[in-house]
């Protein structure tokens, strides 16, 4: 695990960025895992200025978003189609048909999670897999438990995470309690893994993340296991580090 600490939250997107669209310079038709969140728009922001400069070419990359809400369309303003419509792809030259985010509305759940799977590796697999943390340690939506999925599933989310995530919404009912998410098999499968935290609630989790106990109670520590993670964080996620 390779571990960079930048001075501030727009260094951290600046470097997150670089890192992603180095990785698509050196393979155009690559396989993007792309996450959602309030960490990851900075850098999403970078990418489509680096876009605009024709420093890095999305026509030929595919994207897999690790996970949706349950109950919630893409055109509904807190999906996380929208989410990545909205801050990422309206704005560079991807094709969207080769953007896949799994179906919130799926009638048939277990169907829509085995197909989404079928997809990733008919794709060849993920390359190179954006994540954020939650600050129980959650990736994805794979919250802490006694075990650990290993494909797409339907889950539960715990009350820290619908409450941390009752700010995007007008209150917190309107939060869903069930989502989609790759399981912690399908992110350790991508060949490479790029973590960004910022902030210093995210302090105590990323020591935990980088020294703690492999545990499925901290399902990040999973990540100390893969050959290739790269972390970048913020001096203030970076503080409880020893
Ligand atoms: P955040 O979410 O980027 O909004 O902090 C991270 C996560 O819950 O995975």
């Amino acid at each position: 695990m390779r571990v960079i600490v930048a001075k501030n939250y727009d260094e951290m997107s600046n470097l997150a960025a670089k890192e992603m669209a180095d990785y698509i310079n050196n393979k155009p038709n690559a396989v993007l895992g792309l996450a959602t969140g309030g960490t990851p728009i900075g850098m999403y922001k970078d990418l489509i200025r680096m876009n605009e400069l024709g420093e890095v070419d999305f026509s030929k990359v595919t994207t897999v978003n690790l996970d949706e809400y349950v109950g919630l369309s893409g055109e509904h303003d807190q999906s996380y189609r929208y989410f990545m419509n909205n801050n990422l792809f309206n704005h560079i030259n991807i094709d969207k048909s080769k953007t896949f985010v799994p179906n919130g509305l799926a009638n048939d759940i277990e169907k829509e999670c085995r197909e989404y799977d079928e997809r990733i590796s008919k794709l060849g697999g993920i390359d190179i897999q954006l994540l954020g943390i939650g600050n129980n340690g959650h990736i994805g939506f794979n919250e802490p438990a006694d075990s650990l999925s290993l494909g797409t599933h339907l889950t539960d989310l715990k009350e820290g995470t619908i409450k941390a995530n009752a700010r995007f919404f007008d209150s917190i009912d309107e939060v869903p309690k069930k989502a989609i998410t790759m399981g912690l098999g399908g992110i350790m499968k991508a060949k490479k893994i790029l973590l960004i935290a910022s902030g210093e609630s995210k302090a105590d989790i990323i020591n935990k993340l980088v020294n703690g106990k492999i545990t499925t109670q901290v399902p990040a520590s999973m990540l100390q296991m893969h050959r290739d993670v790269v972390v970048i964080i913020d001096k203030d996620a970076a503080k409880d580090l020893k």
